[in-house]
C-alpha cells in the first residue's frame, strides 16, 4: 500500500529529468549511457544502484552540469543544464553535490570548506556562519570546524562534505557513494543524517550507492545496467 507521504511526493513536480540521455568516453570507444531515461519527483529520495563502471557518476555528473551528455536532454526544475550559461547559478543555488571522493581541501578547516560555496554565492558572511552552526550541529560537527580536515575521520570527513553540499540550501541533493568509504556502523549514522536533513529541508535525494540496505531505505531505487535506468519497484 502506498503511504500518504509518498503518495503526496508522487504528485510534486518533476525536478530532475533526463530523456533519452547518451555518454560515452573516448571518442566513442566507452559507451556508459546508452538511453537513459529518468526522473525525481519533489522530495523524493532515490538509490541508484548498479556494478561498478555502470555510469552512476556519469549521470551525476551531468546532472550537476559537471559534464555534458553526447544526446539527449538533461533538465534540473524544467531548464535544460547547459555548461556554459545557466552552470553556475545551478550550481551555487539549486544543486548540492556530495562526491565520491568527498573532494574536501585537505589543508583547510571544516570551516572553511564550508564557507567556500557560500562565498561564491554572494551570501552575507554572518548568514553563512549561521547556517554553518545549524547543520554541524545536527551533524555533530560543532566541535570540529576549527580543525583541518587532513585530522578528521573518514565519517567526519563525509558529513563535512554534506553540510558543505548544504549550505546555499539547495533544494537537490546528488550524493556520490556519500557512505562509500565508511565501515557500516559510521556509513549508517551517516545515511541516518542525510535522510534526517533531506526530509527537514524538503530536499529532493539522488544518491549512488552500492549498500543495498542502504539503497532500500529510499523511495526508489534504481538499477542501471546496459546503459541504462531499470526500476524494479516503484513506492
Ligand atoms: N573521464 C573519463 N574518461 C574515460 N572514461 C571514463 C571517464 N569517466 C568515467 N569513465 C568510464 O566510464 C565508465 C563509467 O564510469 P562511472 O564512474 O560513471 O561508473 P560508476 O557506476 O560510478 O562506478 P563506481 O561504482 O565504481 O563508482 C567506467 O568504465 C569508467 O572507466
Ligand atoms: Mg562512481
Amino acid at each position: 500500500m502506498t503511504s500518504p507521504g509518498i503518495a503526496i511526493k508522487n504528485s510534486g513536480a518533476v525536478v530532475l529529468r533526463a530523456q533519452d540521455v547518451w555518454k560515452s568516453y573516448d571518442d566513442g570507444a566507452i559507451a556508459v549511457l546508452r538511453g537513459v531515461d529518468f526522473e525525481a519527483r519533489a522530495g523524493e529520495t532515490v538509490a541508484l544502484c548498479g556494478p561498478s563502471g555502470c555510469g552512476k557518476s556519469t549521470l551525476l555528473h551531468l546532472f550537476g552540469g559537471l559534464d555534458e551528455p553526447d544526446r539527449g536532454h538533461v533538465s534540473v526544475n524544467n531548464v535544460a543544464v547547459n555548461r556554459h550559461r545557466n552552470l553556475l547559478r545551478l550550481l551555487r543555488h539549486e544543486i548540492g553535490f556530495v562526491f565520491q571522493l568527498h573532494n574536501l581541501i585537505p589543508d583547510l578547516t571544516l570551516e572553511e570548506n564550508c564557507m567556500i560555496p557560500a562565498v561564491a554565492a554572494g551570501t552575507d558572511k554572518h548568514v553563512a556562519r549561521e547556517r554553518l552552526h545549524e547543520l554541524a550541529e545536527r551533524t555533530g560537527l560543532e566541535h570540529r570546524l576549527g580543525h583541518r580536515i587532513q585530522k578528521l575521520s573518514g565519517g567526519e570527513r563525509q558529513r563535512t562534505a554534506l553540510c558543505r553540499a548544504l549550505m546555499n540550501r539547495p533544494k537537490i541533493l546528488l550524493a556520490d557513494e556519500p557512505t562509500g568509504s565508511l565501515d557500516e556502523k559510521t556509513s549508517a549514522t551517516v545515511f541516518d543524517l542525510l535522510l534526517d536533513v533531506a526530509a527537514n529541508e524538503g530536499v529532493t535525494l539522488l544518491m549512488a550507492t552500492h549498500d543495498r540496505g542502504l539503497a532500500e531505505r529510499c523511495d526508489r531505487l534504481l538499477e542501471m545496467h546496459d546503459g541504462r535506468i531499470h526500476e524494479p519497484r516503484r513506492a
